[in-house]
């Protein structure tokens, strides 16, 4: 099995009301029928993952969560379970994205057990990792990169991660317009390549998704998938309108 079939995920982040996103969603099925050779997943918020579960249902169209928390059910006031998202119609969950990292607290030890709880209950996990600007500028992007990657699957066997999907996200390429060029990205993703691989073996190293995440638009998709180890994109801004992230998923034509 392939496992590196290009994945483009849009992640809604906080916006659209259920309403909302079961008609984006619906139209969204529409304009992709019939992909067969590109994953595709939408993240909408966790108030639309019911409805929007039975609009994908049968599509070509995958369900993700944008988060998780990692015990099973308790008293955990705001909380989302992985068992939740499985039964709402998850496939895949997004974890540790530089937002969460910078409002809500998140860090490596809190992704790794977010990781844990997703890899146990069948998710697939798209971890993100991304340096900041003033990171980059003082050339601690492979550094903090390492770090992360490291963290964030500590106490992973190479078996446990055979579906883990890779998020390369720089901070400063988010929201703002500003894309990392395919060449900085490619750059960026062989050196992660090389973290697993020096950590997990050549065999998943070489098997896993990487996704690049950053202002990507119909406009620079294609561009970035040159790239020999860019397997794909996790979409902010250009997923919310289905017509623009069509044209995204529909790169090659
Ligand atoms: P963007 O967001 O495409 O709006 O830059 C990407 C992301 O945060 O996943």
């Amino acid at each position: 099995m392939n496992n590196r079939t290009p994945l483009i995920a849009g992640n809604w982040k906080m916006f659209k009301t259920g309403i909302e996103a079961v008609k984006t969603a619906a139209r969204l099925v529409k304009l992709v029928a019939g992909t067969t050779d590109i994953d595709v997943m939408i993240a909408p918020p966790f108030t639309a993952l019911a409805p929007v579960s039975d609009i994908v249902r049968g599509s070509c169209v995958s369900l993700g969560a944008q988060n998780l928390f990692w015990e099973a059910q308790g008293a955990f006031t705001g909380e989302i379970s992985p068992v939740m998202l499985v039964s709402a119609g998850c496939k895949y969950v997004i974890i540790g994205h530089s937002e969460r990292r910078q409002y809500f607290n998140e860090t490596d030890e809190t992704v790794n057990k977010r990781m844990q709880a997703a890899v146990n209950n069948d998710l697939i996990p798209v971890m993100c990792v991304g340096e900041s600007e003033k990171e980059r500028e003082s050339k601690d992007t492979f550094s903090i990169l390492d770090k992360q990657v490291k963290k964030g699957l500590e106490g992973f066997s190479s078996d446990d991660l055979e579906r883990l999907v890779i998020a390369y996200e720089p901070v400063w390429a988010i929201g703002t317009g500003k894309t990392a060029t395919s060449h900085q990205a490619q750059e960026v993703h062989q050196f992660l390549r090389s973290v697993l691989e020096k950590n997990f073996g050549n065999m998943l190293a070489k098997s896993i998704r990487i996704l690049y995440g950053g202002s990507v638009k119909p406009n620079n998709i294609a561009e970035l998938m040159t790239m020999p180890d860019v397997d794909g994109a996790l979409v902010g801004g250009a997923s919310l309108d289905p017509e623009i992230f069509s044209k995204i998923v529909q790169f090659k034509k």
